[in-house]
């Protein structure tokens, strides 16, 4: 993952490792008559490098990588690479990638929609976890949108390739079949919360663990979290963990029980008292 504009370093490697080779740098192109890629040389590499190491400065794109050396006369070639990809989340990509519903968590058997758009009317949704994988391979692509549908776990990168060459941004997209039933709301100090557990399809969990902040805090048959007065020190973020599963993490937030009184009195004091929340924390 790169922050758009940032400098990326390839290096690449031939074993066994011996001197004399030339190296040679390729950005990887989407080609969809061989439905794999085409490697396209960088600007600058074309007669290849003596170090092994290539610097690309303001890389602003996702791209995927690869290279292979020469060595002797006439040149003997390697084989390119396996492609290494730099993933940003730039915010004016040459294609776009839309996700339906707009998050990066997503609950098992709930569909989830990846939708390509941009100059281009073919489009594939590549997925990375261990490897490159098409959409289509394991879900549904129709037209330029895949479905994702999952009772199984999981965390990978998604992006979006045009028949045209270009990528989208790329996203987290993880689907988890254990939740934490947290407030969404803020809760207010001094207030009671109870905190569960829920595995798809089953109700009511015993023995859940219970995170704050990443720290251990209830390991026991009870299945629930709760705190009869809740304090600030209760702010952060939440999870659990049932059988090695563990969800993903929520933010219960805490607010101040003064501005709660104040804020039903009237638009004036809710600004008053609003200024003061925020003073007070
Ligand atoms: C990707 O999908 C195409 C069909 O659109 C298929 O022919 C190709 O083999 C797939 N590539 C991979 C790496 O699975
Ligand atoms: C997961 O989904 C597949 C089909 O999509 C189904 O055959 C399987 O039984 C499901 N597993 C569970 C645990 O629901
Ligand atoms: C995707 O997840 C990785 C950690 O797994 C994180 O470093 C990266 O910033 C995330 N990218 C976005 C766009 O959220």
């Amino acid at each position: 993952w790169l922050n758009p504009g940032a400098s990326v370093t390839l290096s690449c490697e031939v074993k066994p490792s011996s001197a004399g080779w030339r190296f040679y740098w390729y950005k990887a192109v989407p080609d969809f008559s061989t439905n794999y890629y085409r490697y396209d040389p960088l600007p600058g590499s074309i007669s290849g490098t003596v170090e092994n190491s290539f610097r690309i400065d303001g890389q602003k794109h996702t791209a995927g990588f690869t290279c292979r050396a020469g060595k002797g006369n006439p040149e003997y070639l390697t084989d390119y690479s396996e492609p290494k990809f730099v993933w940003t989340s730039d915010p004016h990509p040459a294609a776009s990638l839309s996700v339906s519903p707009d998050r990066e968590q997503h609950f098992t058997s709930e569909s989830v929609t990846l939708n390509c758009g941009g100059n281009s009317a073919e489009w594939r949704v590549k997925r990375f976890r261990d490897g490159f994988i098409n959409c289509s391979d394991s879900w549904e692509m129709t037209g330029s949108s895949c479905t994702i549908n999952s009772n199984l776990s999981f965390k990978s990168v998604f992006w979006c390739e045009s028949g045209s060459g270009e990528f989208s941004d790329a996203v987290n997209i993880s689907v988890h079949g254990l939740l934490l039933v947290s407030p969404v709301h803020p809760v207010t100090e001094g207030a009671s919360v109870t905190l569960s557990c829920r595995l798809r399809g089953e109700t009511k969990l015993s023995d859940v663990i219970f995170y704050h902040n990443d720290k251990l805090i209830q390991n026991d048959s009870r299945g629930e979290l709760k705190i009869s007065a809740v304090s600030q020190s209760d702010e952060g973020f939440y999870k659990c963990e049932h059988s090695g599963e563990v969800s993903p993490q929520s933010w219960m937030a805490v607010k101040g029980g003064v501005f709660n009184a104040l804020i039903l009195l009237n638009d004036y004091f809710a600004f008053v008292c609003f200024v003061y929340y925020h003073c007070h924390k």
